[in-house]
């Protein structure tokens, strides 16, 4: 039998083991000897009693006033940043990205709790002049009832944040499964606003894989929002199996974003940026540059200073300081990388650099794989089109500006994209015609914060955005709202005669 420290479900304020009493393992991806926890391994039937008790709860939590909502909210932003540092070890050892980027991704998630927590004073709507004399209008926004909340494992407490916390100010109550791959951090954030507070049953966390959890949230009637973000694969399936009951469905899925670079780029930061935007969390990021467009003029030397830096990465166990890239996630993501890498050498790109998973000394364990660059690619290569959540970064020349804006937004996804340039209104120009949700300025394409919208166009998303007060509008719905105080009838037509 394994010692490992087995962890539980959250429902109704308990920490409860699943029906069937099932577990999974978590284990860390640097070092797959290092078995991190045993999780529960929930189906549908744990699904229904957090939905149960989310309902229950919304009663009660519907009424809170809005702004003590978020006065619990400041607690738990508090104690996150109070524990920041623990919860950023927890995270590296569970997904692997480096020490610096789980520090980043807890501090999105405190940046969010702040930011949510404010607008608990300030869940505007509007009050316009009636039609009629002695009448008031105005729209108020109210909360839905039960949230589904399911999220990817990139970023295991940011997304989490990005959804529960928006749908609680609003009066929501939460039913949350996280990715299989990351239930520690997870865990760690539904404890937090436990101890903030929050009242038993407003926050329900179920572990367990999409088929059986998610799946049960997507099909219960009382569930009536469902926040998702993953591939754009799964989130077609999410929006299907959630559209006879009528959801409100938000979606945030793959994308192919893009950075280019144009003859006047200062080179060195578009080598910067593309390093950090491309192999940052080891290209597992939506927001990832996983393709770089090249004016033809200063291709060759971008690409010779690219190479060169991406070579000198150091690739470990995230939690040493001294690494630069972590592994993949998982097995299955680092075959996906090989797959690809694979696949871009029959289409003819050229690799610049990189193409191998790494097995020497302490990597032997884990998920690692050598930073990658294929040059020469064509726009219309698989490599240049797919979403491949992993260090491979496919660059490509273009003969002029308008080239680049065709290959940019020349794919199904539009989430970020960037251009480097000293011409400012080459700048506004690129902005305004990349058909996406986020765009950079001589900045990759990542960096998002959490005060503005986050979400993207095509088969990224559904039109809807988190963050930012945009959040609001996937968490609240309006209801328009008449006072007559004329006390008779008054009747919404009135004669020009009358006025
Ligand atoms: C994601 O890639 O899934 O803008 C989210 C960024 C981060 C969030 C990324 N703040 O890259």
């Amino acid at each position: 039998m394994s010692t490992a420290t087995t962890f539980y479900n959250f429902i109704d304020g308990r920490w409860v083991p699943s029906v069937s009493g099932e577990v999974f393992e978590n284990r860390n991806p640097a070092d797959t000897g290092d078995l991190i926890g045993l999780f529960q391994k929930s189906n549908a039937a744990d699904a229904t009693r957090a939905i149960d008790s989310a309902q229950r709860a919304y009663d009660h939590w519907r009424l809170v006033p809005a702004p003590k909502r978020a006065e619990l909210l400041f607690r738990a932003a508090q104690l996150l940043a109070d524990r920041k540092e623990a919860l950023a070890r927890d995270m590296t050892r569970e997904m692997g990205k480096v020490l610096d980027e789980t520090r980043g991704d807890v501090q999105e998630a405190i940046d969010m709790t702040y930011f949510m927590a404010g607008e608990g004073r300030r869940q505007y709507g509007q009050t316009v002049p009636s039609e009629l004399r002695d009448k008031f209008a105005m729209s108020v926004r109210q909360p839905l009832g039960v949230c589904g909340i399911i999220t990817p494992w990139n970023f295991p407490m940011a997304i989490p944040s990005w959804k529960i916390i928006p749908a609680l100010v609003c009066g929501n109550t939460v039913v949350f499964k996280p990715a299989t791959l990351t239930p520690l951090s997870a865990l760690n954030f539904v404890k937090i606003l436990e101890e903030a507070g929050i009242p038993p049953g407003v926050v329900n966390l179920v572990t367990g894989g999409g088929g059986d959890v998610g799946n049960a949230l997507l099909v219960h009637d009382t569930v009536r929002v469902v926040s998702f973000t993953g591939s754009t694969e799964v989130g077609r399936t999410v929006s299907q199996a959630a559209a006879p009951s009528f959801k409100k469905v938000h979606l945030e899925m793959g994308g192919k974003n893009v950075i280019m670079i144009m003859d006047d780029a200062n080179l060195e930061l578009a080598v910067e940026g593309c390093l950090w935007g491309g192999f940052g969390t080891t290209g597992q990021r939506c927001t990832a540059a996983s393709r770089v467009v090249v004016h033809e003029k200063v291709y060759a030397s971008f690409l010779e200073q690219f190479v060169a830096r991406a070579r000198a990465l150091r690739v470990g166990n995230g939690l040493d300081a001294a690494s630069q890239v972590g592994p993949s996630v998982s097995r299955g993501q680092l075959e996906t990388v090989m797959k690809y890498v694979s696949i871009g050498q029959q289409e003819g790109a050229r690799l610049a650099c990189g193409g191998h998973p790494l097995t020497n000394g302490t990597l032997a364990n884990g998920f690692f794989h050598e930073p990658t660059v294929f040059a020469d690619v064509a726009p219309s290569m698989r490599i240049a089109q797919e979403e491949i959540f992993g260090p491979v970064v496919s660059v490509i020349p273009a003969r002029s500006y308008e080239d680049a804006v065709a290959i940019g937004n020349g794919v199904q996804y539009g989430l970020s994209a960037s251009i480097y340039t000293q011409d400012v209104n080459r700048a506004f120009s690129a902005m305004r015609d990349l058909y996406t949700g986020i765009f950079y300025v001589n900045a990759p394409t990542i960096g998002a914060e959490v005060h503005l919208p986050f979400g993207g166009t095509k088969a990224t998303g559904n039109g809807h955005r988190e963050a930012g007060t945009a959040a609001l509008d996937v968490f609240s719905e309006w209801k328009s709202v008449y006072v007559d105080f004329s006390g008779k009838l008054q009747r919404a037509q009135i004669d020009a005669a009358e006025l």
